[in-house]
């Protein structure tokens, strides 16, 4: 790649370019014998809809180094649409933060239900699987910032964790 299109990859992008929203209905084969949306199903589109907004942001391929904590706040049932939204809180060098927020939306009774959110981080990597520079966010609003800096936290906690991992015997 000529040092022109490197540069124009790895411009700073507002947040606003990697937001990204993508739509589930729930079917029998996304739920439990209790027609409830199972939680592994959920964690998945989760992952996808993480993925969009890193890919957007970096114009790379991305994998999923990590997922934080994640809580199932209240059952999801065949037939309710699911609504996931993303966007990367913060980039590094090859690796950026992304926040999903996922919602039940059930349009028979009316209702709209926060159903769990999630940090995760994505590496930027090539067909050889080569770790790849992303570029910076710039974040905007009052939320962007305040999630751009939380962002640079929660990495650290991460690093932490990782290394106290690393320690404890197998
Ligand atoms: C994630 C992966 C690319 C990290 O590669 P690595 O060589 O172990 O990690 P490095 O120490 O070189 O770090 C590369 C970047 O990943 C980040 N990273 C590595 N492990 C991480 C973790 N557990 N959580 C969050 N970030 C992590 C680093 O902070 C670094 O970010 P930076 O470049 O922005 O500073 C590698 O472990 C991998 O390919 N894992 C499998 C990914 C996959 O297949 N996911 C799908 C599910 S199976």
């Amino acid at each position: 790649m000529n040092d022109n299109n490197q540069e124009k990859l790895l411009r700073p992008r507002p947040v606003h370019e990697s937001i990204s929203e993508m739509a589930e209905i729930v079917l029998p084969n996304d739920a439990n014998p209790l027609n409830a949306l199972l939680g592994g199903r959920l964690m998945h589109w989760i992952d996808l809809a993480g993925a969009l907004a890193a890919h957007r942001h970096s114009r790379q391929w991305v994998v999923t180094a990590s997922i934080d904590h994640m809580d199932f706040l209240v059952p999801v049932h065949v037939g309710d649409l699911v609504i996931l939204r993303s966007s990367v809180n913060r980039a590094f060098h090859t690796s950026m933060e992304v926040g999903v927020k996922a919602w039940v939306e059930n349009y028979r009774v009316e209702h709209s239900q926060h159903v769990s959110s999630a940090y995760l981080t994505f590496v930027a990597v090539d067909a050889a699987a080569h770790h790849l520079p992303v570029p910076q966010v710039i974040p905007e609003t009052e939320d962007e910032k305040r999630r751009y800096e939380d962002a640079l936290r929660r990495r650290e906690i991460r690093r932490t964790e990782s290394a106290r991992r690393k320690q404890v015997p197998t």
